[in-house]
């Protein structure tokens, strides 16, 4: 790939006059986490294909807030993060939520926790249940490991070993990290280490990170993938697309002509644009081309072309609360790492770091537990919570209720830190935590452009523990992440709960809790839902947009239902199946099939 500089030469300088327009095939809207690899697999594939991947942020590959494992979390709230946040919450007291997303090359898989894992597979297998033929486990697992290189030894678990993003297990880990198995196995959860990859996540266990083990550096879309990327891909960064240009043919679908550039520059492409802009900002990109609620549409001042009601609704996130413990004297935590890092042993260890030797900066999440209601012993009180907010007309809210009666399907996610990472804010000393998550909660919420602000901040509305599920399960789960602080042998690791604190023991209290520490898990999805119009779906099984001949949607926005795991996987897997479809249609088209005559 190359970085482009002087691509404008080519570019439009009298407007209409199409000859005189920089034109690719394809435009990709976003470089993030699926735009950068689906640029990289479409370049490579299609090495004919002139192609354009156009990236509102900067490329910062040199950035060691982004490549330092263990600096993870620290370019939340920076430049490199679009710094949205929700609507006041209703249910929440009116608190208003941060929604982290990443605004550099690599998008959010510059930013994350580089936690590696999968969901089960009854829920990929649920994309083609609720209505998209071809997609399912067997589709996205052979996706995902296309993209993973692990490093380690054979474990019977299902690892890529050839595709671009590194990955291994923690070889970092803290003393007390070593006590999860046993602690949560001694409360009867399954230890499913080397299994939990396959489809099968249910149990206690240890996961993989993705970290370059040569390099020791996060392995991401931008640093990992787009090296491979042939010449044919152009990179266009700190370039804010206001939207995708849209063509009537006769009385065929409309067809996507290309994008228009803030200055008003206009890009055209012969074949397809596809946006990868993510959960948050993909869904605002129809809106501002002109599809999507022609409510929404109309209060923003844009004209309509297609109407589209799922454009924006179906936004589902995780929600998490955290038991934060002080540890005893003596007792080892990262915490001075995070919150001490100017201090001797930080800077020692960070530059261990830089000249290659091993260092405490490499550590990132590496304990998990997935488990089912049953396994808390609340599958009753659950069920029934579910059955008095599903709506029956919603077939996402229908495939939610059937996963209770799943054992295969986890409900809620406990994660296991050797730092402080509570709500009420470090005040010193040394912690764990064990942060607690609600796997399918059934929030649906919203994301739409702001109608007096179209270009700036969405307004996100996701409706956070909004139903009695949700806020139950988030205390149930919060619940018995206490019982497991108290079992051994982590309970003689710690000196306090110091969040919530022993103070809070009634369902009232722990209610109080759970809805004023409740954060996002930053896993928004279903913005853009790969569904049947008639559910509400905005894009058909092979991701193209109900009504334009040749606009994809290629991001985590697709995903029609919350899955019970991280999301990275996911979204490099999406762009490793579109790739291949991309590539299939190309060959199969003649050019004027797929291409748009100038207007
Ligand atoms: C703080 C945080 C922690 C996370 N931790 C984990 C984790 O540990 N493990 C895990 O599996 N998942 C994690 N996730 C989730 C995961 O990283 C994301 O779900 C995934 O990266 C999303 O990929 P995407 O391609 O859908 O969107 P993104 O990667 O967000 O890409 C969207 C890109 O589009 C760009 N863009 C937006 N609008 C425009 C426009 N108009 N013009 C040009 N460019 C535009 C953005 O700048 C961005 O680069 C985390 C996410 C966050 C935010
Ligand atoms: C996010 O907020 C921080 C702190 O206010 C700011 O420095 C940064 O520039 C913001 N990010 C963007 C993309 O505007
Ligand atoms: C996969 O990772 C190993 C290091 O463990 C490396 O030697 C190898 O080159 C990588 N393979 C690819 C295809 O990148
Ligand atoms: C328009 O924006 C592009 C992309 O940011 C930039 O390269 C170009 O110089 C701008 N064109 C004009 C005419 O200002
Ligand atoms: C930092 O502290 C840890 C103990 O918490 C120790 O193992 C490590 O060697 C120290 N590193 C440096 C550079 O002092």
């Amino acid at each position: 790939m190359k970085l482009s500089r002087s691509w404008l030469a080519t570019a439009a300088t009298v407007s209409g006059v199409c000859a005189l327009e920089a034109s690719y095939d394809y435009i990709i809207v976003g470089g993030g986490t699926a735009g950068s690899a689906l640029a990289t697999r479409l370049s490579l594939g299609l090495p004919q294909a002139k192609i354009l991947l156009v990236e509102a942020g900067p490329s910062a590959l040199d950035e060691l807030r982004i490549n330092v494992p263990g600096l993870r979390g620290s370019i939340l709230g920076s430049g490199y993060d679009w710094n949205f946040t929700t609507v006041p919450q209703g249910s929440l007291g009116g608190r208003v939520i941060d929604v982290n997303r990443g605004k550099v090359l690599g998008g959010s898989s510059a930013m994350n926790y580089l936690c590696y894992d999968r969901a089960s597979a009854p829920e990929y297998d649920a994309w083609r249940e609720l209505g998209s033929p071809g997609w399912g486990w067997k589709t996205m697992i052979a996706a995902m490991t296309k993209s993973e290189n692990f490093t380690g030894p054979e474990d019977g678990d299902r690892h890529g070993r050839r595709g671009p993003i590194r990955n291994y297990y923690n070889r970092v880990l803290y003393p007390i990290i070593r006590a999860w198995q046993p602690t949560v196995a001694a409360l009867g959860i399954n230890v499913n280490d080397g299994g939990s990859l396959s489809g099968a996540p249910v149990g206690v266990m240890f996961q993989p990170t993705n970290i370059n083990v040569d390099k020791r550096t996060r392995s991401y879309a931008a640093n990992s993938y787009l090296p491979l990327a042939g010449s044919n891909l152009e990179v266009l960064t700190n370039t804010q697309v206001t939207k995708v240009n849209l063509a009537k043919r006769g009385k065929k679908p409309s067809c996507a002509t290309g994008v228009t550039l803030p200055n008003g520059t206009v890009i055209r492409a012969s074949k397809e644009v596809i946006l990868s802009a993510g959960s948050v900002q993909s869904p605002g990109l129809l809106e501002l081309s002109g599809i999507g609620q022609s409510r929404v549409l109309q209060a923003a001042g844009i004209t309509p072309h297609i109407d589209l009601p799922g454009v924006g609704e179906n936004y589902q996130d995780h929600i998490r609360v955290s038991n934060t413990y002080r540890l005893k004297d003596g007792v080892e935590s990262f915490d001075n790492l995070i919150f001490d890092n100017a201090g001797a042993n930080a800077t020692g260890e960070m530059q261990k770091w830089l000249t290659g030797e091993r260092s405490l900066y490499e550590y990132t999440t590496a304990a998990y537990g997935f488990m089912n209601w049953g396994q808390l012993g609340v599958a009753g009180a659950m069920k029934a919570a579910a059955a008095s907010v599903v709506q029956s007309t919603n077939v996402v809210d229908a495939k939610k209720l059937q996963y209770l009666n799943n054992a295969q399907v986890p409900s809620v996610e406990i994660l296991y830190e050797a730092n402080y990472v509570g709500a009420a804010g470090y005040t010193g000393g040394r912690f764990l935590t064990l942060i607690s998550t609600v796997m399918q909660p059934f929030a649906r919420g919203s994301v739409h452009i702001n109608p007096s602000n179209p270009q700036g901040k969405p307004v996100i509305d996701p409706r956070f523990a909004s139903n009695e599920y949700d806020i139950k399960g988030l205390v149930e789960a919060a619940k018995f992440s206490r019982r497991i602080a108290h079992t051994e042998p982590m309970r003689s690791a710690w000196e306090a709960e110091t969040e919530p604190g022993e103070a809070v023991q009634t369902d009232a209290q722990w209610r109080t809790f759970a809805t004023g520490a409740l954060g996002s898990f930053y896993h928004p999805v279903g913005t853009c839902a790969m569904l049947p119009l008639k559910d509400g779906g905005v894009v058909d099984a092979d991701l193209k947009v109900y009504g334009v001949a040749n606009l994809r949607v290629v991001d985590n926005s697709i995903i029609p239902i919350i899955p019970s795991a991280h999301i990275q996987t996911a979204a490099y897997g999406i762009a490793e199946v579109a790739a291949e479809k991309i590539i299939a249609a190309h060959a199969g088209s003649s050019k004027s099939e797929n291409a748009c005559n100038c207007k």
